[in-house]
């Protein structure tokens, strides 16, 4: 007897063999019906039971969410809607799911209640079609740095160090509640704490991704990173996993182009291999938008918009040049923004950025060379004294997916650069001594996985692509 996955099933097409699957029930109808679904594919199969043949006690037990196992032959279908079912000849109920207490009713649930039942969530078309492109973006993370020569680093989760220098970090300890030692001036004394020191979760990998660019060469992490900022928005999460290559002898315009070329690479992969996921996603998406008026539905279905991307070239604009397109632009004139852009020098909010990517290039956007003192300690100083190397990756409907730079390598720069910033000399010695053997030009940047989730399915919720969402006041599960 062949054993299968309804995927397989499906696309083998083949009729009259024996098979057996197991699996939970999405709808049972007229006591015949089953719509089994077992997470190979959004696609639900369905199994017709021989009603007269089958105990009144286990047709009872066939309810939505069930674990069912069926014995049967694949038959070309009578009904609409799929080309093959299965004729049940064995029916065992694996593992009951009592109907008036089940949540996911064959209905559509909110988002909202959905995340309050984040446990149950993925057994909905939307859910499931959301994680299983999300593995495969994964995946096809890993392969296009694998096949293009890059190294796999796993830098440290707890650290002493924080790379973006922003300070929002949460705290790593093993002191017991009121029971950590204070220093002679009331101070916790960290001395005392497990690792001997003050240490946190990581922002990014970045730093310690450096050190192996300057050995391996081309190395990029793909791990989760924690933000401690008390941002409530559809972007922002306090874990997320970030994507962190680091390239040894690449400049900012190299950076650019690997950026540029990942992303189509991976939305390449997911469009050849994420087909019936995406057409659900694609068209959940449409019906969605169709309830908004017209002025705010895309002007492209989620399909045309990642074909889109992954066909067209980024426009690259410098910091500069941005400024000029949004000091003169229709909302900064009519005072719409609630940053008005007066002088160069000005950080960009998201208000901005998505003006220059949905409304005036409609497209990609990669900004580049910001002013120093609104971007990190380690991006690298340009001639002008005031720019530094830096770019953001800019996406419709999402904002900044990439920030990145190329780094300073020249040791004096950096630590006058560390100085002006407050930065702990002595905390990065490591970090400076790449400056000291061997510098050379690198750069490289980080990808918030999550958004780029967020972008490939279409989902408005930065929440609602990844299992169990870490946010302020929440982190249940
Ligand atoms: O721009 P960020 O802060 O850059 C860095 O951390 C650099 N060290 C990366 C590097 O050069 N290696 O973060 C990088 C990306 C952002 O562009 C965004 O996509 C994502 O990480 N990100 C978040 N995603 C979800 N929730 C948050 N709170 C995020 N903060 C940043
Ligand atoms: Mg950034």
């Amino acid at each position: 007897m062949m054993k299968s996955n309804v995927a397989e099933i499906l696309k083998s097409g083949t009729v009259l063999q024996e098979i057996a699957l197991k699996g939970w029930v999405r709808t049972f109808r007229s006591n015949r019906f089953i719509a089994l679904n077992d997470g190979s594919t959004i696609n639900n199969i369905q199994c017709v039971i021989d009603f007269e043949n089958t105990p009144e006690e286990t047709l009872k037990r066939i309810t939505t969410g069930a674990a069912i196992a069926v014995k049967g032959t694949l038959a070309e279908s009578q009904g609409k809607g799929q080309s093959v079912e299965v004729q049940v000849s064995e029916i065992e109920i694996l593992g009951d799911s009592n109907p008036d207490e089940y949540p996911i009713q064959p209905k559509k649930h909110s988002f909202e209640f959905l995340r309050e039942n984040a446990h149950l969530r993925v057994r909905t078309n939307t859910f499931g079609a959301v994680m299983r492109v999300r593995s495969k973006l994964s995946f096809a993370v890993h392969k296009y740095f694998q096949d293009n020569g890059f190294n796999y680093v796993n830098t440290p989760i707890v650290t002493g160090s924080d790379a973006e220098g922003a300070g929002e970090m949460f705290r790593v300890t093993s002191f017991e509640d009121n029971k950590a030692p204070v220093t002679e001036d009331g101070k916790i004394d960290y001395s005392k704490d497990f690792f001997g020191k003050e240490t946190n979760l990581t922002v990014s990998g970045q730093l310690e991704a450096e050190t192996y660019a300057m050995a391996l060469g081309k190395v990029y992490t793909f791990g989760p990173t924690f933000r401690a900022e008390n941002s409530n928005t559809t972007r922002h999460l306090a874990e997320f996993w970030m994507i962190e290559p680091e390239v040894a002898f690449m400049d900012l315009d190299g950076n650019m182009d690997l950026a540029e070329d990942f992303i189509k690479s991976v939305l390449g992969y997911v469009l050849e291999n994420c087909k019936d996921d995406l057409a659900f996603l694609d068209q959940r998406l449409t019906q969605e938008e169709s309830k908004l008026p017209q002025a705010q539905r895309s002007d492209m279905s989620l399909l045309e918009k990642l074909k889109f991307v992954a066909d067209n070239n980024f426009k690259r604009v410098s910091y500069t040049e941005a400024i000029d397109i949004l000091r003169n632009s229709k909302p900064n004139k009519k005072k719409k923004f609630q940053f008005p852009i007066d002088k160069w020098g000005a950080d960009l909010q998201s208000e901005h950025e998505r003006f220059l990517v949905e409304k005036h290039f409609k497209c990609p956007v990669i900004l580049f060379d910001y002013p120093a003192n609104i971007k990190a300690f380690y991006m690298r100083l340009n001639e002008d004294g005031k720019t530094v190397r830096a770019m953001d990756v800019l996406f419709p409907g999402i904002g900044e997916m990439v920030g990145g730079a190329q780094r300073e390598e020249r040791y004096d720069v950096l630590v006058e650069k560390m100085k002006a910033m407050n930065i702990d000399e002595k905390e990065l010695w490591w970090y400076l001594d790449l400056r000291k053997f061997g510098t050379a030009v690198h750069s490289g940047f980080g990808l918030g996985f999550e958004r780029l989730v967020q972008f490939t399915t279409g989902m408005g919720n930065i929440r609602d692509v990844i299992p169990f969402p870490r946010t302020p006041q929440n982190a249940e599960f």
